[in-house]
């Protein structure tokens, strides 16, 4: 079976690549590299000693897509390529809906040109709406707080138009909680390298020495140390979840949302440290304010996924602080 990947020279679609070419796919790639490089390929290829074929470009770009489907018989599509800075979002709306919603319209278009109907898409826990109800489960409601999470909420919507109009789509949207962690190889991880957003590549930093010390955003939530809670899940269980979700849709013609969490929340001073313990490194922190637009606590009920397409977890948070961690080491050595 021939998998469009777009976006796989990233975070999630570079450790996806590795589980599609472990699991016999064969893979194609679009990617334009705003947050990634071509280094990428051949660490994929490292790991899996297996090839996979690389086009350079946008999503946006039609011709170059149909270049794609022309040259490839493409059977399902896993659709990663999207900017994913919340607070670069607020600031730059249109940049967001114009990758974000453009890119997915297109490759939808061409996909249906080709009749290939089948397809992934990588949507986040930003849908879901604050709440105290927890653990979020599928049908929580949803609210987005910002342009990205339009951008995803909107997507799932344009999905959902898609597939109630031609039932012979296969559609699995997942939900991501927050992904963490690297390839065990060291040899594929989250660009930390520009202005990191989220808290691991802000660990990784101050791991690396570029940032004297961590702030953590706030202890004084209603949580067991005062510090915000979330469901980190390791990036290669994350990956192997695409490929539960590809069997199901290939054997299907359904359209169906799965949260991939572990369905377990740590704090903020959980992981700090725990990625003290096991990787024997200080991280200096200060307790900051508040960030605006935090929640205190959001973790996930997996167990749809588990049920539905045999999804579940293998790594815990001592193997995600080691193995993002392994990253910046395997990086500082080969750079
Ligand atoms: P990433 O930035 O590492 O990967 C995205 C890849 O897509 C990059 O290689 C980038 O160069 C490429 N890209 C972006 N726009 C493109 C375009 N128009 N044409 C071609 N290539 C393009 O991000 P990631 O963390 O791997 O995230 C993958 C997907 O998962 C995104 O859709 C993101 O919104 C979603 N997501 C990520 C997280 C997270 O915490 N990392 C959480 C929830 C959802
Ligand atoms: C953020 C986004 C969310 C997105 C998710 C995954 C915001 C407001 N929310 O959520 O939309 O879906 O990433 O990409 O940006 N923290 C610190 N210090 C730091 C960084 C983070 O204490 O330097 C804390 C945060 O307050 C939070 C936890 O670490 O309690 C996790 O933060 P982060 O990794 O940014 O993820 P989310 O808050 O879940």
């Amino acid at each position: 079976m021939n998998i469009l990947v777009t976006g796989g020279l990233g975070y999630i679609g570079s450790h996806t690549c590795v589980e599609l070419l472990n699991s016999n796919y064969n893979v194609v790639v679009i990617d334009n590299l705003y947050n990634s490089n071509t280094k990428t390929i051949e660490n994929i290829k490292k790991i899996t000693k297996k090839d996979l074929k690389f086009y350079l470009g946008d999503v946006k770009d039609k011709l170059l897509l149909q270049q794609i489907f022309n040259e490839n018989k493409i059977d399902a599509v896993i659709h990663f390529a999207a900017y994913k800075a919340v607070g670069e979002s607020v600031a730059k709306p249109l940049m967001y809906y114009d990758n974000n919603i453009s890119s997915l319209i297109t490759l939808l278009t061409v996909m249906d040109e080709y009749n290939c109907k089948k397809i992934v898409f990588s949507s986040s826990a930003t849908v879901y709406k604050e709440t105290k109800k927890l653990p979020l489960k599928e049908n929580s409601d949803k609210f987005a707080y910002n342009p990205y999470g339009n951008t995803k909420l909107f997507g799932e919507k344009i999905l959902e138009d898609l597939y109630n109009s031609d039932n012979n789509y296969s559609i699995a949207i997942l939900r991501y909680f927050n992904p963490i962690g690297s390839h065990e190889s060291g040899l594929i991880g989250e660009n930390i390298f520009d202005i990191p957003n989220n808290l691991m590549p802000y660990i990784l930093k101050v791991a690396n020495k570029e940032l004297d010390y961590l702030t953590i955003y706030g202890d004084n939530y209603e949580t067991h140390d005062g510090t915000g809670i979330r469901d980190y899940i390791h990036v290669v269980d994350l990956a192997k979840g695409h490929i539960n979700a590809l069997e199901y849709i290939k054997d299907n013609t359904v359209i169906d949302y799965f949260n991939l969490g572990t369905g377990i929340g740590y704090s903020v001073l959980d992981v700090v440290k725990t990625f003290i313990k096991v990787n024997n490194i200080d991280i200096p922190y200060k307790i900051g304010k508040r960030r605006d637009g935090d929640i205190a606590v959001n973790y996930s009920d997996p167990s749809y996924a588990r049920e539905k397409i045999g999804f579940y977890t293998t790594k815990n948070l001592e193997d995600m602080c080691k193995d993002s961690y392994k990253y910046v080491l395997v990086n500082k050595i080969n750079n």
